[in-house]
């Protein structure tokens, strides 16, 4: 079952803010810092929209964005945002049962993951890797375990919650890593934040 986030479209944002304050904006704007002027940029999973007019605040014009997100009431409030002179094509599906010209220079994956079991996650890993260029950048952001116990009591009570109001699949977090790695991408760049939970990465293809 995919991850609807419609019940949550409302409040998601707000939430969020209060749990995690500025942490889960601020990895996404670090990422934003590598997008070039000019360059065409798939978002899968981005939410009430907020990183389209973050990214129209660095880059008014000349980007080529498409944006997938599932949940059509998360979509409705994308598609309200500002994007300037950018060429936005806004797309409610799921990202895997989306085809597109495999010729993104940059695509980002914003706290979309954690929402997958390791089955899901290997199937939509493997189409947003497709439709990257060769050499072309993949950001992403998302939570990770270094440890520390109060990062598992908030990862289960985040999956618990989310399984409850959105029906979620995944209850665990899934090995992310490995499937950037086993696909020979370098981490150009990386910055952790909210004590290590979230971390943000700068990935190149091969
Ligand atoms: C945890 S939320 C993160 C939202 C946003 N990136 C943010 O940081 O505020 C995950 C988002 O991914 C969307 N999503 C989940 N599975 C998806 C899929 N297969 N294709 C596209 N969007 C998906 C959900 O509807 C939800 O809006």
């Amino acid at each position: 079952m995919a991850a609807n986030y419609n019940n949550s479209a409302w409040f998601y944002d707000r939430l969020a803010r209060l749990v995690y304050g500025n942490a889960l904006i601020n990895a996404q704007l670090y990422l934003l810092d590598y997008i070039k002027p000019d360059t065409h940029i798939l978002i899968v999973g981005g939410g009430t929209g907020w990183i389209l007019n973050e990214l129209t605040q660095i880059h008014p014009s000349g980007l080529k964005i498409t944006y997938v997100e599932v949940a059509a009431d998360m979509m409705v409030l994308s598609k309200k945002r500002d994007t300037g002179n950018n060429e936005v094509i806004f797309i409610n599906d799921a990202i895997e049962n989306v085809n597109l010209s495999p010729d993104f220079d940059v695509v980002i994956t914003p706290f979309l993951f954690d929402n997958f079991t390791e089955q899901t996650l290997h199937i939509v890993f493997a189409h947003v890797h497709s439709l990257l260029k060769p050499g072309g950048l993949w950001l992403n952001a998302d939570f990770q375990l270094t440890g520390k116990w109060w990062q598992q009591f908030l990862l289960k009570s985040m999956f618990l919650f989310f399984k409850i109001i959105c029906g979620i699949e995944a209850s665990k977090l899934p090995g992310i890593e490995i499937y950037f790695t086993s696909n020979n991408y370098k981490v150009i760049s990386e910055k952790t934040f909210f004590n290590d939970f979230i971390v943000a990465k700068v990935y190149r293809g091969d």
